[in-house]
């Protein structure tokens, strides 16, 4: 078998999507830090440089060995790669100068080399401040965008290539056409399958556990509920007991649906307990979203400990098992040089702990939610159970956003810029005062929401008439207003009621009757979603409660529709209007909800969940 690819992680968000996407193309990679030597590459088709953080100007740019340039094997950099490649053969980087996030339109100057079969404009995703601005010698320019002179170089002589966006990533249109082109000019075999993976990961189970046994934390999604299968058939169901754990922040009637799912496929070793009332607990008077997520994170280990102990089971037999993927850890910061975009359920610092003391099986933690699917369905579990919406550990408590009472105001100079960018599009804007999370350029963002009104964006107007929503614009605007002001990190047309509403924030925690309201919106969008048959079509759709209120009392919702296949990156979805206009007066319809609105922002640069 071929000795395939090999990625060198600078830390990016991407960097093992690559190595995923290439084992697609059937060629087997691996990744390896960036300081890896020669001699580790010496068997590689080929190299590939990952994304990163840093700036290749920084001081602590991660080190690498610059010896490798001179293997004579085909290299290809990505984003922060393409940068490196760039500074290191002799060309010009150009510090922080133009930011570009999520979509952008690549011209295609000479489709040949890793281009080659591309079309004239091609449409690709970008998530980067660095740009190169002078090609090192022996370089000439394949393609560039608007905002990004280089967008990819060659030196075909020596196979070296470098390209600011992201072919790994899916909403790069032709991203595997072009990594598929660079495993040509590697030479690679297309001879790795998926076919191996059951019994690879079978066999890597039962030697991990040895005589031991496991404790799976149960959530019910898709990747727990893979998880306990695949323990189960590895060691069967009496070495393996599940653990379903209502924290309070699950959906109307889940916890019943699991335990009556989970039965149906045959998972009966699988205990449920009420731990609601010690969660609240957990987070009584938190906003902070890491905060948050940290008490909820803890709290799973406090409840599991507990469970384990009332049983009367042994915590040195019984490790900890959890559905965790790969997406988990690189977002919670879990490669040496990626930044915590937050830190999921799954690795806060007490699982850190057991994970160091080896007392911690994840089998899935290679893998991303479009593979977790496919083996689900490897492994018999009926369609409707691996193609459930996946629905976050901490659940609704990432989706109810807190505020300590202060108004965080974002600065009048973004208000301004934001303001003049809408004034082209014929809207009018205002910048929420209050932040969420995002994902820019591989870094975690914490910065506010603009809300898009104005004739073409009121209730009764929003969408003029049916299909003629104008998508296309609102698209553009989003993308404009997020690339050019960094105090801006998400998107948000108001549905309703009307544009000239005067919301400020008011003080909310996670409370059983915020949370409560939130279930009953939840309920209501995904009631909607299953009647309008757009269940399929959306990958997940949060519905978010924020504390903005005009009478101090009521809230206001946010519909975050997005499609994606690993969660990496994501475009958010453009629905059709009778559903939009059905879910707003419904929702505006609950008592305490006041206004509906609905996010346009790609991955990045907002992540899925709000915080
Ligand atoms: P973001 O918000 O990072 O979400 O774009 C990507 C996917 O991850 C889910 N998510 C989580 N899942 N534990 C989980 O099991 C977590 O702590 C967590 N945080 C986010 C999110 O719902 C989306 O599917």
């Amino acid at each position: 078998m071929s000795k395939g690819l090999v990625v060198l992680d600078f830390g990016g968000q991407y960097a093992h999507l690559i190595a995923n996407r290439i084992r697609r193309l059937h060629v087997y990679a691996s990744t390896l830090p960036p300081d890896a030597c020669a001699q580790d590459l010496a068997e590689a088709d080929g190299i590939i440089l990952s994304g990163g953080p840093a700036s290749v100007y920084d001081d602590d740019s991660p080190p690498f060995n610059e010896a490798i340039l001179e293997s004579g094997k085909p290299i290809l950099g990505l984003c922060y790669g393409h940068q490196l490649l760039c500074h290191a053969l002799g060309g010009a980087v150009a510090l922080g100068e133009t930011m570009e996030y999520g979509a952008a339109i690549l011209e295609v100057d000479s489709p040949t080399g890793v281009l080659k079969g591309l079309a004239a404009k091609e449409r690709i995703w970008m998530s980067h401040r660095d740009t190169v601005r002078g090609l090192p010698p022996g370089f000439r320019t394949l393609a560039s965008t608007d905002h990004c002179p280089i967008a990819a170089m060659a030196d075909d002589e020596r196979r070296i290539f470098g390209m600011q966006f992201h072919p790994e990533v899916t909403h790069t249109e032709s991203g595997m056409k072009i990594l598929d082109n660079f495993l040509d000019l590697c030479g690679s075999e297309r001879d790795w399958t998926m076919e191996n993976f059951i019994s690879d990961s079978m066999q890597a189970i039962v030697e991990k556990i040895g005589d031991r046994k496991v404790f799976l934390l149960v959530s019910g999604g898709v990747d727990s509920t893979v998880c306990f299968l695949l323990l189960n058939k590895a060691l069967g169901p009496d070495r393996v007991q599940g653990l379903h754990i209502d924290n309070g922040f699950m959906r109307l009637g889940e916890t019943a649906l699991v335990e009556r799912l989970l039965r149906d496929s045959g998972l009966t070793n699988l205990h449920v307990v009420d731990a609601s009332a010690e969660f609240l607990a957990a987070v009584e008077g938190i906003a902070d979203p890491e905060e948050k997520r940290l008490r909820i994170g803890t709290e799973f280990i406090a409840v599991r400990d507990r469970v384990l102990e009332n049983m009367g089971m042994d915590p040195e037999e019984w490790l900890l098992g959890q559905g965790t993927l790969y997406t988990d850890t690189i977002e919670s910061g879990g490669t040496d040089h990626a930044k915590v975009i937050k830190t999921h359920h799954n690795r806060v610092g007490v699982i850190e702990q057991l994970l160091a003391e080896g007392k911690v099986i994840e089998p899935l933690d290679q893998l991303y939610k479009d593979e977790v699917r496919a083996l689900g369905e490897a492994l018999g579990l009926p369609h409707h159970l691996v193609w459930r919406h996946p629905f976050p550990g901490p659940g609704l408590a990432v989706r109810a956003l807190c505020v300590n009472g202060a108004n965080d105001p974002a600065p009048a100079t973004a208000a301004a810029a934001a303001a003049e960018i809408a004034a082209g599009f014929g809207l009018d804007v205002h910048i929420l005062p209050l932040r969420s999370v995002g994902v820019q350029g591989d870094g975690r963002t914490y910065a506010h929401p603009v809300v898009l009104t104005g004739k073409s964006t009121g209730h009764t107007s929003v969408m003029p008439e049916r299909d003629g929503i104008p998508w296309s614009s609102l698209e553009k605007l989003s993308t404009e207003l997020t690339n050019a002001i960094p105090q801006i990190n998400r998107v948000i047309l108001q549905l309703g009621p009307d544009p000239g509403l005067k919301q400020s924030l008011k003080t909310a925690y996670l409370t059983r009757d915020r949370l409560d309201l939130l279930r009953q919106a939840d309920d209501l969008v995904m009631t909607a979603l299953e009647r309008h048959g757009l269940m399929e079509q959306v990958t997940q759709m949060p519905t978010v409660l924020l504390p903005l209120s005009c009478d101090g009392v009521g809230e206001s919702i946010v519909l975050r529709p997005i499609t994606t296949d690993d969660f990496m990156t994501a475009t958010f979805d453009q629905l059709p209007q009778d559903f939009l206009e059905q879910v707003t007066a419904g929702l505006l319809a609950l008592n305490g909800i006041e206004a509906v609105y609905y996010d346009i922002t790609h991955k990045p640069p907002g992540t899925v969940e709000w915080e």
